[in-house]
């Protein structure tokens, strides 16, 4: 499996006069995870901004080069917002809307124009089923998603992810707000999303990468330095720079 879903070639982005990513080449196949490494500010975020772009609504960003998702380039004349229900994403701070879990789930197709209730319904409890929260809530789905746990409120922002059918889901640090257990519980679901869908998730643990990507990139200063099979980026790095932050001489 090698970029059958999405490709990156020559990327260049600005943020003003600063250039925060050089030359980055990138792909993602069908059912892969991805997960993206690397110290402080090298660029994991923009970069995954870069993939539904949410950088557009940055004014000083310049983006050059190509990213092509199935086959279309994403910088061409597009709808950006089908884009960003093709290419969803979770964020680091669970952010659930101020509304019912319900409503949080069914948000977005409704926005759509879905109306039908009873479709509604099995659309609410497919996704919060496949984001692993459904016994959890089925008994309050009409209570304020503010009254969830932190991990079920992230699992909650997962299932609205879900309920748009992405191809691709965007994670930047979807754990580094929550305990071990509830963490445990998000790498467990990122192994069962891989079947319908790609996911780039963007980590600080080393253990958590190699627990759930397939592959690694590891950025460093704005540049990917390696992008390879999770295994052979932790066991045989082919750069230095890599092998000593895994190893954790610096970040
Ligand atoms: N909106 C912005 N405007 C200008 N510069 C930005 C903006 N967002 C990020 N940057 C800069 O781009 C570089 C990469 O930042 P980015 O947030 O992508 O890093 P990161 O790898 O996600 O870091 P962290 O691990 O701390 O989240 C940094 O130098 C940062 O200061
Ligand atoms: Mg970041």
């Amino acid at each position: 499996m090698s970029g059958e879903k999405l490709q990156v070639r020559n990327l260049d982005l600005f943020y003003g006069e600063v250039q925060a990513l050089q030359n980055i080449f990138f792909d993602l196949g069908n059912n892969e995870a991805a997960a993206l490494i690397g110290p402080s500010g090298c660029g994991k975020s923009t970069f995954i901004r870069v993939i539904n772009r949410m950088n557009d609504l940055i004014p000083s960003c310049r983006i050059t080069g190509d990213v092509i998702l199935d086959g279309e380039n994403i910088y061409g004349p597009i709808n950006v917002s089908e884009l960003r229900t093709r290419v969803g994403m979770v964020f680091q701070k669970p952010n659930p809307f101020n509304m019912s879990i319900f409503d949080n789930v069914a948000y977005g197709r409704r926005m759509q124009g879905m109306k039908d209730k009873k479709k509604l319904a099995e659309l609410v409890e497919q996704s919060l089923r496949k984001a692993a929260l459904w016994d959890e809530v089925k008994d309050r789905l009409k209570k304020s998603a503010q009254s969830l746990s932190g991990g079920q409120q992230q699992r909650l922002c997962i299932a609205r992810s879900i309920s748009m059918s992405p191809e691709i889901i965007l994670m930047d640090e979807p754990t580094s707000a929550l305990d071990p257990i509830a963490t445990g519980r998000i790498e467990e679901l990122i192994g069962e999303l891989k079947r319908d869908f790609s996911i780039i998730i963007v980590t600080h643990s080393m253990n958590q990468a190699a627990r759930i990507s397939d592959r690694t990139a590891f950025f460093l200063l704005g540049e990917l330095i390696e992008y390879a099979e999770t295994t052979k980026v932790f066991t045989q790095p082919r750069d230095k720079r890599t092998e000593d932050y895994i190893s954790g001489r610096f970040g």
